[in-house]
């Protein structure tokens, strides 16, 4: 039986396989956050001169890839990249995650919306029949944590700020358990349109296009039933 450790292990390895024939000297990977994404990276360092370099979602992310020799990128310096790689808390059959646990999700959403594809990489348990056993992590500007939180009551949902914690952006988090997550894209817009939300951390409207599932089996690839790159 392996250990979770071991799943992520394996899927960071697939990843590395999955991202190698995409590698040139012009190629720039978007690169997310998180224990399993700290795997890739590290993996992804034996192949440091087969590729330009990264835009991370995260300034820890950004420290572990300058630390192990990878040129890390502002996404405006950026047009274009073939993939977006990261882990995920919680993603459905159809694709839809839950994402924030590490409170990166709004660096996660913009660089994985400038990528052609959004490849995740996930141990089996965070494959789920429907998004919501895991509290639903949105960032918000702090003047508004309040009015967010009340709003958030009327879709039955009780957030609770998370303690000691500043996002990379100056804002706070709100973890969100309760929420009746059907509809994962709809509640996703209707969270979108809460004045002083800054991002939301269901990723439904656009989830991932690939996902690199580690089960004690080895490793499954999932594809999502809209998977058409979607900035083509
Ligand atoms: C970071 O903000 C999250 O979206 C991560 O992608 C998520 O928490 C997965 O992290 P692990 O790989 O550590 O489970």
């Amino acid at each position: 039986m392996l250990t979770q450790e071991e799943l992520k292990q394996n899927v960071a390895k697939a990843a590395i396989d999955y991202v190698l024939p995409l590698l040139g000297p012009d190629v720039v990977l978007g690169i997310g956050t998180g224990s399993t994404a700290n795997l890739f990276i590290d993996g992804l360092a034996d192949h440091k001169h087969r590729f330009k370099g990264a835009v991370s979602s995260s300034e820890r992310s950004a420290a572990r890839l300058s630390a192990l020799g990878i040129a890390v990128f502002d996404l405006n310096q950026i047009e274009r990249m073939p993939l977006y790689i990261d882990g995920a808390d919680e993603i459905d059959g159809g694709l839809n995650m839950i994402k924030g646990g590490g409170g990166a999700l709004t660096r996660e959403k913009i660089v994985a919306s400038v990528a052609d594809r959004f490849v995740c990489i996930v141990d089996e348990s965070k494959l789920v029949p429907y998004l919501g056993a895991f509290p639903l992590p949105i960032e918000v500007i702090p003047m508004a944590l309040a009015a967010v939180a009340r709003r958030l009551a009327r879709f039955g949902g009780n957030a609770v700020l998370r303690k000691d914690f500043v996002t990379d952006n100056g804002c706070r988090i709100l973890d969100v358990s309760g929420l009746s997550i059907k509809s994962p894209a709809e509640l996703e817009a209707e969270i979108n349109n809460i004045p002083g939300v800054v991002t939301c951390g269901l990723f439904a409207i656009a989830g991932a296009d690939v996902a690199l599932l580690s089960t004690q089996d080895g490793v499954q690839q999932l594809h999502s039933p809209r998977s058409q790159s979607r900035n083509n």
